[in-house]
């Protein structure tokens, strides 16, 4: 049986539009929520290979995507590097915040693989529980993205620490940005050992980022990822997911290398067909809040975004994650919409 998302990466797009989405595993599904309840914390959800292999399997068994992504969270890098990471109820994450030499120095890639080990038996153990027929993506957080919670210690709005430490102080900013670069790649490569088939780099945060700092900020370090990855598992697609960037998206394709693109809700179709697409396989890119409200707008605006790229190579996805109020019912008729279109 071909696995035709990671067909449609490698260029050889099918009939069938393959299909995921973002959040797929979480709390709009009950039997989730049943999981969740039960785990301690957050974190220990993520290390816990029956729990995170079993919310991993959920929705697939639902819905019958294309594509299952690894449950575990962006945050595990640092934590994986010594930093303190917790979430509370309604706060999101915390951390305890690397802001200062002293701060840094206490990060290391000593112990790593170790601490993140139960993510890799998680893989392992997808790879051999999912249907052929379904690709596992493994991911991580671009630098940048994983950065404004290292130096924050919390997600924020504008991110202001995080800038303000790019601008003020290069050197230390360049010091975790490049230690992210070194644990992602490792971490990556240590997905795609245990068995993942794409992997894919999640930059929530690069909107409204100056030029010249996109390049050294959100560029640069996922190109060296790229290469990185590249250069072990040469036969393993990478997508980007550089959120709101806006007109930088292009550029973004070209210069990290990337085999796909995330495109976030906001990105014009026809622009990206005529000028992204011509060059990798883009995925996306429908509201979530249009499957909240479900319906024939859900439907209609399913089969816009079909119908505009059904010239190239394609994965249906959503531009950015389900929220927790998702009707499930609604994530089954936008599946059943997508499985019946023929290119
Ligand atoms: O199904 C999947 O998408 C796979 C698992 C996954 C999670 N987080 C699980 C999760 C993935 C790929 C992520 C990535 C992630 N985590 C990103 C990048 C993608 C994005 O959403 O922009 C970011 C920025 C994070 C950091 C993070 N994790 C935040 C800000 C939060 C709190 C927000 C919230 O929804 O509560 C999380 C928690 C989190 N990660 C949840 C899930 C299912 C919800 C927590 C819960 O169940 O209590």
């Amino acid at each position: 049986m071909t696995k035709i998302l990671l067909e449609t990466l490698k260029g050889n797009p099918s009939d069938r539009v393959p299909f995921w989405f973002m959040r797929q595993a979480g709390r709009y599904l009950p039997e989730y929520r049943e999981i969740r309840q039960n785990a301690p914390s957050f974190m220990d959800f993520c290390y816990n290979p029956d729990q995170a292999t079993e919310v991993t399997l959920q929705p697939i068994r639902r819905y019958g995507m294309d594509g299952a992504i690894l449950f575990a969270d962006i945050l595990v890098v640092p934590d994986g590097l010594g930093q303190k990471v917790w979430f509370e109820a309604g706060h999101g994450p915390k951390l305890t915040p690397v802001n200062t030499e002293e701060t840094y120095a206490e990060l290391s890639l000593n112990g790593f693989h170790d601490k993140v080990g139960n993510v890799y038996e998680t893989v392992s153990r997808l790879s051999k529980e999912l249907p052929e027929e379904v690709t596992l993506i493994g991911f991580a957080g671009a630098p940048w993205t994983v950065a404004t919670y290292v130096i924050e210690g919390a997600g924020s709005k504008d991110h202001a620490a995080v800038r303000q430490m790019g601008y003020g102080n290069p050197e230390l900013f360049g010091k975790i940005l490049d230690l992210l670069v070194d644990a992602t790649s490792e971490y990556l490569c240590a997905q795609i050992d245990a068995g993942a088939n794409v992997v894919q780099i999640f930059d929530s945060w690069s909107a409204a980022i100056p030029e010249p700092y996109f390049h050294k900020w959100i560029i640069e370090p996922t190109r060296e990822i790229v290469a990185r990855v590249r250069a072990k598992h040469n036969e393993t697609p990478i997508i980007g997911f550089p959120r709101l960037s806006g007109a930088m998206l292009e550029t973004y394709v070209l210069e990290t290398k990337v085999d796909g693109v995330s495109l976030d809700t906001g990105v014009p179709l026809d622009w990206a067909r005529d000028s992204v697409q011509r060059h990798v396989c883009v995925q996306g890119n429908m509201d979530p809040h249009l499957v909240v409200s479900g319906g024939d707008a859900m439907v209609n605006e399913a089969t816009r975004i079909l119908d505009t790229l059904k010239g190239g190579s394609h994965i249906f996805n959503l531009g950015h994650g389900f929220v927790p109020q998702t009707p499930p019912e609604n994530v089954a008729l936008l599946s059943e919409t997508i499985k019946n279109f023929r290119r």
